[in-house]
């Protein structure tokens, strides 16, 4: 039987071949986005960002551009390896997004993306998003739309899984948010045809 892995496993197998030979897999992520993510954050000038599910830092390029200072978690530990070989000047550790390692208000900004489709309770990350988030913080947080988890392979090995995966109702994320106190302020779908393929929300601390 095809084996499914948890995502520290998963993520640590699939980490060397995350961004494709020539970044081919990260512009194919960017396309469910269209810029709305990056948009919908707004100025990150001298903000302190948090990335949560960071993966390979996929975000984090265009965050220090702009001037944020960034943190970036991901429970997978080769994936965090990956992140840090390559933004240097950002800050990067291996935690669970629902157990996150940093104190209270500590934020301005916390974003995940393509994130939620591996929790199986996103409230519990979004309480900790809203904990460590300041008051007034914003949260962008992205939900993809994915019934079935995609059959993987990593690099050179034959072995073929799956990474454990949930599908969110669109609705029942923001509902989800609301009953963590969230007050949402924005919300796209990106669509391929007629169906959406992508939930971008961004909610704020109030
Ligand atoms: C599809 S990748 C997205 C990576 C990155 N955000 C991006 O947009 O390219 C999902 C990432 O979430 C991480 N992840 C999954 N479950 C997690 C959890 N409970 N806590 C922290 N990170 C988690 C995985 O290890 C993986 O790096």
């Amino acid at each position: 039987m095809t084996k499914v892995y948890n995502s520290a496993q998963g993520y640590d197998l699939m980490a060397g071949d995350y961004d494709g030979k020539k970044g081919e897999k990260l512009a194919f992520l960017n396309s469910f986005e269209e810029g709305e993510f990056l948009a919908m954050i707004g100025g990150v000038n001298g903000k302190k960002v948090l990335d949560v599910g960071c993966g390979t830092g996929r975000l984090v390029g265009d965050l220090l551009r702009e001037g944020a200072e960034v943190y970036g978690v991901d429970v997978s530990e080769k994936m965090v390896e990956a992140a840090q070989k390559k933004f240097g000047r950002a800050k990067f550790e291996v935690a669970d997004a629902c157990d996150l390692p940093f104190e209270n208000e500590s934020f301005d900004v916390v974003v995940a993306a393509f994130l939620i489709v591996h929790l199986k309770k996103p409230e519990d990350f979004f309480a900790e998003a809203y904990r460590v988030l300041r008051d007034g913080g914003v949260f962008v947080v992205s939900n993809i739309n994915q019934k079935k988890a995609p059959l993987l392979k990593a690099g050179g090995s034959r072995e073929k899984f799956y990474i454990d995966s949930h599908y969110h109702i669109p609705k029942h994320v923001l509902e989800k948010l609301e009953n963590e106190f969230f007050k949402i302020e924005d919300e796209k779908f990106v669509y391929e045809g007629k169906a959406w393929v992508n939930q971008v929300i961004k909610a704020r601390k109030v």
